[in-house]
């Protein structure tokens, strides 16, 4: 059984999914969830689910990134976990920190990559006229969004459409994704997954 660190900033929507899609004959189990921000809503949604939680404050390391990565290694290893994902984290790794996970992190991000790197996504997909948007489920490198796309989702762009209202249709489509690319990656498949797929999601 595979053992799977999540680490939030935030609502932890993403979180909540893949922790609820980990039951039954699925190969892994969530074993902590972490977060930089200890107001987090997701922290408290972990505690729902049973979850242990963990809080490294990145506040308590001002302009100091190794410090604040040693603590959050030091933490996680606690837990000793063979796959960590990012959901909603939104602090920058350093090489060193993503090299010590080196293909086992996956990562989230709100556009098709290699589309829109970094921040803003919604809005950059808008303002370039783009007929359609998604997000992408991939492993995490040295390189800021940057790793092997393990996995996308596509929506439509629509007439009046809003970053909000882009963030908001895409979010559900999030939650169906990285489950989906998770449960294959926790048995070392890297096939990629496209939604929508024609065969259910399992
Ligand atoms: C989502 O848009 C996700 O794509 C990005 O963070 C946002 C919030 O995610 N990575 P969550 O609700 O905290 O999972």
């Amino acid at each position: 059984m595979k053992r799977v660190a999540i680490l939030i900033s935030g609502g932890g929507s993403n979180m909540v999914a893949l922790a609820n899609s980990m039951i039954g004959d699925h190969p892994a189990r969530p074993v902590v969830v972490i977060s930089n921000d200890p107001k987090a809503g997701g922290l408290a949604k972990a505690r729902n689910l049973g979850i242990a939680t963990a809080i490294v404050d990145h506040r308590e390391y001002p302009n100091d990134r190794n410090a604040f990565e040693g603590v959050l290694h030091a933490t996680l290893e606690g837990y000793k976990p063979d796959i960590v994902c990012l959901a909603g984290f939104m602090r920058i790794l350093t090489e060193g920190f993503t090299a010590r996970y080196e293909g086992r992190m996956l990562n989230i991000h709100p556009s098709l990559l290699p589309k829109y790197k970094g921040l803003h996504t919604h809005a950059r997909a808008l303002e370039a006229g783009d007929a359609e948007h998604g997000c992408s489920v991939h492993e995490v490198t040295a390189a800021l969004d940057d790793g092997p796309v393990l996995g996308q989702a596509r929506i439509a762009i629509e007439d009046g459409d809003t970053p909000d209202t882009l963030a908001s249709r895409l979010l559900s489509l999030e939650h169906q994704l990285y489950p989906a690319v998770l449960r294959r990656f926790a048995i070392g498949d890297r096939a990629p997954v496209y939604l929508p797929i024609s065969e259910p999601i399992p």
